[in-house]
């Protein structure tokens, strides 16, 4: 076909307005120079509105390694041994914070103080105190903070938000969610409550959460009857050896959640059914499943449970009398989810644009993992109380 034959056979322009970068640079800095670092490396080298000035790890000789592993020429970049010393001698637009769950709060209040923007990872905190205290240092700072939550920008993930929005589904007055590993303990910093706060709850619970959540409006969170168990994290049998640890050691410093379940009521009369699981002997514990009074849909659960669609959806529905299913297909997407997330964050930076996954619905999310781990300690249900931001 001639050329101009192939632009008429389309019935559409190309939409080739690309965003011009070439203007002011984004002083960034790192803040843990560890493997979630590794993805936000990847795409900061891609960009050429970043500068890359500075890194912070307390582990001596880390971030030096941590280049020369991901191949940065860091003859321009200042090492710090934590985010303190580096807030307080650099002039950084932005921090990635990606520090193990225990050390997220102190280093993005400090970062938010010093006047950066942060992409924090997931998830928000270990408690809801951390939270909220990480939100009010956010509202004196006027800075942004956003939510390393990837799966948001997947657009399968946005179909499910597309689908309850739409009101096929009506009013929705129960969800179940989660799902979880066979087996799938990670190992390092993750198990040990000192660094991680919380297990599989904090680490692969919070995208579960925010599924359903985000798709329905992030509605409050009123009470919650929350279970948590660790029998396989805590067994030398399943636990294995890694390049620091043999399984026993692991199994002996495996202080956090390995499973979680509970029952949540959300304003507006909605239930919430939850279980995650970082392993089981079981191939999952459930689809995702929203049910509403016009429909309900089912989100297939994937096998290493990471916050995205397992395969089409299905929605479920009576058209004048017939019962009717569905089938959403998979929409593909070529894009890297965790591209998207650092660099729809240094857009709202760069425009002073709202946060792309804003701290004041995580919030929710973390005032549910909280409510699990206090009403699991309790052994009762308890009353989720958020404190005024
Ligand atoms: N978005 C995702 O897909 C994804 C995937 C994996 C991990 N994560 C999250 O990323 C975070 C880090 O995980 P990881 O596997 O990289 O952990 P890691 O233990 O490999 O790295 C964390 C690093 O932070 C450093 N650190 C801790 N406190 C510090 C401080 N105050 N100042 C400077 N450095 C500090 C530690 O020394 C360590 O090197 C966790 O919160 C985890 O949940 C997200």
């Amino acid at each position: 076909m001639k050329k101009g034959d192939a632009v008429l056979g389309k019935f559409r322009q190309d939409d080739d307005q690309k965003r011009d970068y070439s203007g002011k640079k984004i002083r960034v800095g790192i803040i843990g120079t560890g493997w979630i670092a590794e993805a936000h490396i990847e795409q900061y080298k891609k960009f050429p509105d970043v500068e890359l000035v500075a890194m912070a790890d307390l582990i001596p000789g880390k971030p030096q390694a941590f280049c020369e592993k991901m191949g940065v020429d860091y003859s321009n970049i200042h090492f710090y041994p934590d985010h303190q010393s580096m807030l307080d001698n650099e002039q950084l637009d932005a921090v990635s914070v990606c520090t193990y769950n225990a050390t997220h709060a102190e280093c993005t209040i400090a970062a938010l103080k010093a006047g950066v923007n942060v992409l924090l990872e997931k998830p928000f905190t270990v408690t809801l105190d951390e939270a909220v205290a990480v939100m009010k240092a956010e509202k004196e700072s006027g800075k942004l903070l956003s939510l390393g939550f990837q799966p948001r920008m997947d657009p399968n993930m946005q179909q499910i938000k597309k689908i309850v929005e739409s009101g096929v589904l009506g009013e929705i007055y129960y969800i179940q969610t989660g799902g979880g590993r066979r087996r799938g303990i990670p190992n390092s910093t993750f198990i040990e409550k000192s660094t991680a706060g919380v297990g599989a709850l904090g680490d692969i619970g919070c995208y579960s959460l925010d599924m359903v959540l985000n798709a329905i409006g992030y509605p409050k969170p009123l009470t919650v009857t929350g279970y948590t168990s660790n029998f396989f994290g805590t067994n030398p049998a399943i636990q294995y050896a890694d390049k620091n640890h043999t399984a026993e050691e692991n199994a002996a410093r495996f202080s956090v959640d390995d499973f979680a379940a509970a029952f949540i009521r959300l304003e507006g009369g909605i239930i919430l059914d939850f279980r995650i699981a970082w392993a089981m002997h079981l191939d999952t514990s459930g689809d995702t499943i929203i049910m509403g009074k016009k429909g309900s849909l089912r989100i297939p659960s994937t096998e290493c449970w990471n916050g995205t669609v397992g395969g089409p959806m299905t929605l479920y529905s009576d058209i004048a009398g017939v019962l009717t299913q569905t089938e959403i297909p998979i929409i593909p997407c070529d894009q890297s989810l965790f591209e998207m997330k650092v660099r729809s964050f240094l857009d709202a930076v760069y425009d002073g644009a709202p946060a792309p996954v804003p701290s004041s619905q995580i919030l929710y999310n973390q005032a549910i993992i909280d409510g699990i781990v206090k009403s699991a300690e309790a052994g009762c249900e308890i009353k989720i109380e958020i404190p005024e931001i």
